[in-house]
């Protein structure tokens, strides 16, 4: 079929033509815009699941249903080695920019002084001006080099300015898992300060399953968190995220078409996408029919091999695809990390290394003491594909 009209969007971040089944996180999110609006602000949302299942999805439709409501919005990504203070500080840059203007009000000038100390913590040798002459705004001294300290006051003054437009300040930070115990212990702390004291502001994190692990390690009073798991989809959600962005080009699909689809995806939404967006292109008629859909995964699976799984498994040394592989055939629900060392041979101490570059990569987690499961679904299927 037509593959310019192919609905179907396999990708990291990629918007769905339908995002399906996410209802409650979104009906959640916005009664806490509303209750921000009116003055009361709510704990941080914590979004959290494997690979694929669509965190940073959803955490980009926070982002646009705060934006709808003319709220001030940052959204960064943590990890590739830059720091929390260096990602909000050029994240708030354009958001501050688009409201700067020369008849900004007190409030607002008194952000914008702070946000040019905030950059002057990070940066020497850049600055900021907005266009407008900040000389005698109040504000200013986020620049101590305490981050929480600094944290705070760019924080509080960029909601209180929000504020003033009877709207708010939503901070997104996705992959929140790479952000050091040191940065979610201050986020904590400052989200606990805003949350005291009714700044109008929002946070929500998105993250690997271990992040809830990694906040509590971090001493950041994780009961003052909104705890999301995001997961698959059910049945009826994994049709719907099939069937409603054909329907909306005019496109069915035949019924053993679908089951063999959403069964083959073990209804995650990456593959769902992958698997969808290849029996589009192979079908011919207005209707995908079976062989179709059974084309379409064998194909999509060899994309997947050659993407999703291959970009990971690529990214890991000889010794750390021996633990993957000592993890199967249990690795997508968990093996005991010493049953992993008995395959190997070696001392569950021997491995910690191993164990930890793993974690850090992103790659595996620990869903309870002493196990240990893939992030990536499906890992166990592609590692049995690939020769030793
Ligand atoms: N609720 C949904 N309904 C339909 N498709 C979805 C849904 N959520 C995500 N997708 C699709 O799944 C794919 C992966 O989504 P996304 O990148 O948000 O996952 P993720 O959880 O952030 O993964 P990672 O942990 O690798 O960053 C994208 O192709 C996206 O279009
Ligand atoms: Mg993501």
């Amino acid at each position: 079929m037509d593959a310019v009209r192919n609905p179907y969007v396999p990708g990291a971040g990629r918007k769905p033509s339908a995002l399906v089944g996410r209802d409650a996180e979104l009906a959640a999110w916005s009664v806490a815009l509303q209750r921000c609006e009116r003055g009361i602000t709510d704990q941080p949302l914590v979004l959290f699941g494997l690979r694929g299942v669509g965190k940073t999805v959803l955490l980009t439709q926070l982002r646009h249903d705060a934006q709808a409501r003319n709220w001030l919005v940052v959204q960064v990504e943590a990890g590739a080695g830059r720091s929390l203070r260096e990602l909000l500080g050029e994240g708030l840059y354009e958001p501050l920019s688009d409201i700067a203007k020369p008849s900004a009000g007190q409030r607002l000038l008194r952000a914008l002084r702070t946000a040019v100390s905030f950059k002057a913590s990070y940066d020497a040798a850049g600055t900021w001006t907005f266009g407008l002459d900040l000389a005698d705004a109040s504000g200013g001294g986020a620049d101590s080099g305490i981050l929480e300290t600094d944290l705070k006051r760019i924080i509080k003054d960029v909601a209180l300015a929000a504020g003033e437009s009877h709207v708010g300040l939503a901070v997104l930070i996705d992959e929140a898992q790479d952000l050091s115990s040191d940065e979610l212990t201050t986020l904590a702390v400052v989200a606990q300060s805003a949350a005291q004291d009714n700044w109008p502001v929002l946070f929500a994190m998105a993250g690997l399953p271990r992040l809830p692990q990694t906040l509590a390690e971090a001493k950041s009073y994780t009961e003052r968190f909104q705890f999301s798991h995001i997961e698959r989809l059910s049945t009826e959600d994994a049709k719907a995220a099939i069937l409603r962005p054909a329907d909306a080009e005019g496109v069915s699909w035949a019924p053993d078409a679908l089951e063999l689809v959403v069964n083959s995806s073990g209804r995650y939404p990456y593959f769902i996408q992958q698997f969808g967006q290849e029996a589009w292109n192979v079908a011919t008629g207005s209707q995908i029919e079976q062989p179709d859909a059974r084309l379409g995964v064998a194909l999509g699976q060899n994309k997947l091999d050659s993407g999703f799984f291959r970009s990971r498994w690529d990214r890991t040394t000889a010794a750390e695809k021996k633990y993957l592989r000592a993890m199967c055939p249990e690795g997508d629900i968990g093996v005991g990390s010493g049953e992993v060392a008995n395959r190997l041979r070696k001392t569950i101490n021997a491995l910690g290394p191993v164990r930890a570059n793993l974690i850090h990569k992103g790659l595996v987690y620990a869903p309870d003491h002493g196990i240990i499961a893939f992030t990536v679904p499906g890992m166990t299927e592609f590692i049995g594909r690939q020769p030793e």
